[in-house]
């Protein structure tokens, strides 16, 4: 399975000067940690790091450091998430049939995960890791009113990996930027374009690395699994 990493981001919500990625979380960056736990999954047999060029000194002093032994690729990332994505897709080796898509800020994501996604996607055209919301959600217009409470039954948060069909997602990318589509994730391209997401069972633990707080519970997590051997 090849995987695309988008790790083109800026520390602003983590309040830090520079690629959060970058940031260190006990010995290792959280680029480092994402990437081990990609290169040990059993089925990643290619990587692309998707990232601002002026990280790339960095990224590659963390991925050798974290000797992979499979390729690895650098792609220039874009303004948001979704175009760096879209140059990741056009960098792809043209056997690659299916990919994965994992954000380098869920750097907690076990190989386990990487695994079981690339599994499914063997059967299915597109898929997400999600999880059962457990906090009631509510959906909030002006002056801080709600409008809605949806049944939290229906509600998953998503994460990553996501992984497509890649011929159909590089459809979906055109056709998002040609229509002037703004989305956060993958899958919602594929929704938009009235494909079918399946969702795989993600991991409580595998959290986007987002603000300073994460940042600590992220490394108590590590830490935990580091006392149990996993
Ligand atoms: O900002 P956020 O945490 O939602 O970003 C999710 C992922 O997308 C991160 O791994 C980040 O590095 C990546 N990203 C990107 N290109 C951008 C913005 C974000 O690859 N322009």
């Amino acid at each position: 399975m090849h995987l695309l990493i988008p790790a083109a981001g800026s520390g602003r919500r983590m309040g830090a000067d520079r690629n959060k990625l970058l940031l260190k979380l006990l010995d290792k960056s959280l680029l480092g940690w994402t990437l081990t736990a990609a290169g040990a999954s059993e089925s990643i047999i290619w990587i692309g790091i998707i990232g601002q060029k002026a990280d790339f000194p960095d990224f590659e002093a963390i991925a050798s450091q974290v000797s992979l032994d499979i390729p690895v690729e650098f792609v220039e990332g874009g303004k948001t998430r979704q175009e760096s994505v879209y140059n990741g897709l056009q960098a792809l080796p043209p056997e690659a049939d299916r990919v994965l898509i994992h954000d380098g800020a869920r750097c907690l994501a076990t190989p386990a995960l990487f695994d079981r996604c690339s599994q499914v996607l063997r059967s299915c055209p597109g898929l997400i890791a999600a999880v059962p919301v457990k906090d009631t959600i509510k959906v909030v217009g002006n002056y801080n009113l709600i409008e809605d409470t949806p049944d939290r039954a229906q509600l998953w948060a998503a994460q990553t990996p996501q992984g497509f069909e890649v011929q159909l997602l590089k459809e979906c990318h055109e056709k998002g930027r040609h229509l002037g589509w703004d989305v956060t994730d993958d899958a919602a391209l594929f929704e938009r374009c009235d494909l079918p997401v399946r969702i795989v069972e993600g991991e409580e633990t595998n959290l986007k690395v987002t603000t300073p707080v994460d940042l600590r519970v992220a490394e108590f997590i590590l830490r935990e699994r580091l006392a149990i051997g996993q």
